[in-house]
C-alpha cells in the first residue's frame, strides 16, 4: 500500500471506462462544455433551486490544497440585495471604465462591447457570490486558495452549464462592498460575482473564435 499505514484510508473509488468508450465519453462531454457562453442578458425565469444546490455540491467535490475546501458560495434571490449588489458593482466598474482601468485593458474589453452597466444583477433569478476562506475564528489557514477556488469555480459553471443555466464570470474590482451587503465575515474574501438563469429571448454574445487545439497542447 502506497499510503503510510498511520492514516486511515477507504479502497479508491473505481470509475471504469471501458477502453473503447473513453474517447465517445468525452467526445460528449465536450460537445456540451464547448457550447457555453458567457451570457450578460439574462431573462428573469426562475430557476430550479434543487439544480443550483446540486450544482454546488458538485463545485465542493473539486480538490484543496490541503483539502481545506477553501470557499463559500452564497446565493442571491432577494431582490433589495440583488439591487446593493448592482449598485456596489456599478460604482467600482464606472470608475474602472472611467479612470482606473488601464488602456491596454480596455482596449483588450473593446471587442466584447461591455461597460459600467451591470443590469443583470437585478434582472439574473440569483446572483452566486463566491468568497475565498482565509484564516478566522472558525477556519483554518488554507493553501493555495485561489487555484482551489478557481477549480471549484470551474466545476460550477460546468455543473450549472449541465443544467441548461447560463452564467457570467463577473468580477468588479475591488471587491469588498459585497461583504457588508452579505453579512459575510472578513476572513471571507469575494473571488467571483456569478449571476445565474436563462437566456433573454433576445440575448447574443460577442462573435468570439476559440483558440485552436496546436495552439494550446504541447506534446513532448
Ligand atoms: C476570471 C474571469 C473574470 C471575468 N470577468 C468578467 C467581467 O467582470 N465582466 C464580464 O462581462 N465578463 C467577464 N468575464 C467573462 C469573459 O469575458 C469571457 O469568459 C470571455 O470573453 C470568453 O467568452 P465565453 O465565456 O463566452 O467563452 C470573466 C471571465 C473570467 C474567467
Amino acid at each position: 500500500m502506497a499510503c503510510n499505514p498511520r492514516h486511515r484510508t477507504v479502497a479508491a473509488p473505481r470509475y471504469d471506462v471501458p477502453e473503447g468508450e473513453a474517447t465517445e465519453r468525452v467526445r460528449a462531454f465536450y460537445e456540451l462544455m464547448e457550447r457555453r457562453r458567457t451570457v450578460r442578458d439574462f431573462s428573469d425565469r426562475p430557476v430550479p433551486w434543487e439544480a443550483v444546490e446540486t450544482a454546488i455540491r458538485v463545485a465542493s467535490t473539486a480538490p484543496s490544497g490541503a483539502h481545506i475546501q477553501p470557499w463559500r458560495f452564497v446565493v442571491v434571490a432577494d431582490p433589495e440585495r440583488k439591487r446593493a449588489i448592482r449598485e456596489g458593482a456599478e460604482a467600482e466598474e464606472r470608475a474602472f471604465y472611467g479612470s482606473r482601468g488601464s488602456e491596454e485593458w480596455l482596449e483588450a474589453l473593446e471587442p466584447l462591447g461591455t461597460d459600467w452597466r451591470k443590469p443583470f444583477l437585478e434582472t439574473a433569478p440569483i446572483v452566486i457570490v463566491v468568497f475565498e476562506v482565509h484564516k478566522g475564528p472558525n477556519s483554518p489557514r488554507p493553501y493555495y486558495v485561489k487555484e482551489s477556488v478557481g477549480i471549484a469555480v470551474g466545476f460550477l459553471i460546468a455543473a450549472l452549464h449541465q443544467a441548461g443555466l447560463a452564467t457570467l464570470t463577473h468580477t468588479p474590482s475591488p471587491m469588498r462592498f459585497l461583504n457588508e451587503i452579505l453579512g459575510r465575515p472578513q476572513e471571507e474574501r469575494p473571488y467571483v460575482v456569478m449571476p445565474v438563469g436563462y437566456p433573454a429571448d433576445d440575448a447574443r454574445v460577442p462573435d468570439l473564435r476559440r483558440k485552436p487545439l496546436d495552439e494550446v497542447l504541447v506534446r513532448l
